[in-house]
């Protein structure tokens, strides 16, 4: 565990196959936090996930425009945080932080912050390293549907290979080459968006992205363990 961290969580891994509040999960990631003796400073930011996409396909039917749509997923992701915090108690500051001054006071409390989106136009992923620069983490993570970033799409390629070591470079190249037309629409901004590779760029922050699905490599790395499935993304 490091003193100074982000976490970034998809709102996905909230829920179930079928589309339910999963209870026992979301419950086992707090646990996570609360079993060890942590300091430091952390952050969870929480995505909107699916939900997020059903509400931002509806306005966008309504002929919404994308920020509209954008601040549909904001507010999905801050009522993913709230019940985030709900579950962890007292570990958890009881507000979620709408802008950077938010977050800073928020800190102060020395517990452990839960925030979703900030402005439209991005992805939490942003905030995460937005979040991430700000208080100068030693480490993000990434926790998502996946084992981390593949040299192509998992979830379409059966022969996709896992990615354990990249660069900044590197991961532009593949963000480039992967996205298509969508990639600035609202609830389509993929594992790395336009504005998340930028801030990486200037900040130069060590990220891992690893599954959220089942928590095993979570629970590992959070107990400091070295051999941790992931990609590790830095300088
Ligand atoms: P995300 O797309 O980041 O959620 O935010 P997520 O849960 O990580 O997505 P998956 O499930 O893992 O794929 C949801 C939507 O909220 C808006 C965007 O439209 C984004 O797609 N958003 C989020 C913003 O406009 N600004 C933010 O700062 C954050």
């Amino acid at each position: 565990m490091k003193a100074k961290s982000v976490i970034k969580i998809g709102g996905s891994l909230l829920f179930t196959e079928d589309g339910e509040l999963n209870k026992e999960k979301i419950q086992r990631f707090c646990q996570i936090f609360k079993k060890m003796n942590y300091f430091g400073t952390h952050v969870i930011v929480c995505g909107g996930g699916k939900i997020a996409r059903e509400y931002i396909n509806t306005v966008r039917f309504f002929h919404g425009n994308e920020t509209l749509c954008d601040t549909f997923g904001i507010d999905l992701s801050r009522i993913n945080s709230k019940l985030l915090i709900s579950a962890f108690k007292d570990f958890a500051y009881p507000l979620v932080p709408k802008t950077m001054e938010e977050l800073s006071t928020a800190l102060l409390f020395g517990k452990i912050v839960v925030m979703g989106g900030l402005q439209p136009g991005q992805s939490t992923t942003s905030v995460a390293l937005e979040v991430a620069e700000s208080i100068r983490a030693d480490e993000l993570v990434i926790l998502t549907d996946v084992e981390g970033i593949y040299n192509k799409d998992p979830k379409k390629f059966d022969d996709a290979k896992l990615l354990r070591n990249l660069t900044y470079a590197e991961l532009q190249e593949i963000i480039i080459k992967s996205s298509g037309d969508k990639q600035a629409a609202a609830g389509e901004y993929r594992i790395f968006d336009a504005v998340s590779l930028q801030i990486l760029k200037r900040s130069k922050i060590k990220i891992r992205v690893m599954s959220g699905k089942n928590l095993k490599e979570f629970e590992k790395y959070w107990k400091g363990e070295k051999d941790i499935k992931c990609t590790t993304i830095s300088d």
